[in-house]
């Protein structure tokens, strides 16, 4: 499904209360709700709303919530490139979440270890459902003006990846690791949420959502959950899409 709002704010706005609606479904079927969070800039404002303004604080079940991450840089937390960073300081650092149930990924180990040790985590977490992939109630995506999403960029290796929930992806063109889920994890999640603004982005957007079947150059293409698929899109960002696409 693909929603479109006349603003970044509006998109947050929406953005804060469809997570909201999730958590506590979740809440409701399970005691829990698991949400991988996305990087980048464009959440930001989401999780800021999420964490200072009602009705989402008081609404939303920061006790029962497990935060995860759908991929780092690999910096330390503290670094101002860590996705983890940006989450702190926007919501997790001004609610009441438990600390055990904020689950980052150590990017401040080598690639290899970090992923690793994410992965075992995930595997140790008995909140997060598990058939053969674990699954998410809800994952979090942004989408970058080439195509990208968590950390999976056109032509590289972790596009393949088929067994393995987290792995180490070199990205030539940044000249530089990344930590990411894979696709498969990410298809078995119950939600995913696609958070998308900017004029930028609205190409490669239309290329993704009309273009033919090309994931190695479009790898948001790879993202056909089990769950369900939402596009929320500022005006800019969808400002390439046909009708139809958009109907
Ligand atoms: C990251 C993200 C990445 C991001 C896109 C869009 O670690 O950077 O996971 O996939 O969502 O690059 O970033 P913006 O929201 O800043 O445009």
């Amino acid at each position: 499904m693909i929603r479109v709002f006349d603003t970044p704010a509006q998109l947050a706005k929406q953005a804060a209360e469809q997570i909201i609606n999730i958590a506590r479904q979740s809440v409701i079927e399970r005691d829990s709700f698991t949400i991988a969070l996305s990087g980048g800039g464009t959440p930001r404002e989401t999780y800021r709303l999420l964490a200072e303004e009602n009705p989402y604080h008081i609404t939303f079940p920061w006790q029962k919530t497990h935060f995860f991450w759908g991929d780092e840089r690999p910096v330390p937390p503290d670094h101002p490139d860590s996705c983890y960073l940006m989450a702190h300081q926007a919501m997790l650092s001004k609610v009441p979440v438990s600390e055990g149930n904020v689950h980052r990924i150590k990017a401040e180990l080598s690639p290899e270890v970090a992923a690793a040790e994410y992965e075992a985590e995930l595997r140790a977490c008995d909140v997060l459902v598990k058939e053969e992939l674990p699954r998410f109630d809800l994952i979090l995506l942004g989408f970058g003006s080439e195509g990208h999403t968590a950390s999976l960029f056109p032509g590289t290796k972790a596009l393949a990846e088929k067994d393995q929930w987290v792995i180490p992806n070199w990205v030539g063109k940044l000249y530089s690791m990344r930590i990411t889920l894979t696709a498969p994890v990410i298809n078995q999640a119950a939600h995913v949420l696609f958070l998308v603004t900017g004029r930028e982005k609205a190409l490669a957007l239309k290329g993704t959502l009309e273009g033919l079947y090309e994931p190695e150059q479009m790898p948001a293409q790879l993202i056909q959950p089990r769950g369900t698929l939402t596009y929320f899109l500022d005006q800019e960002a969808a400002s390439a899409l046909s009708t139809e696409t958009l109907t």
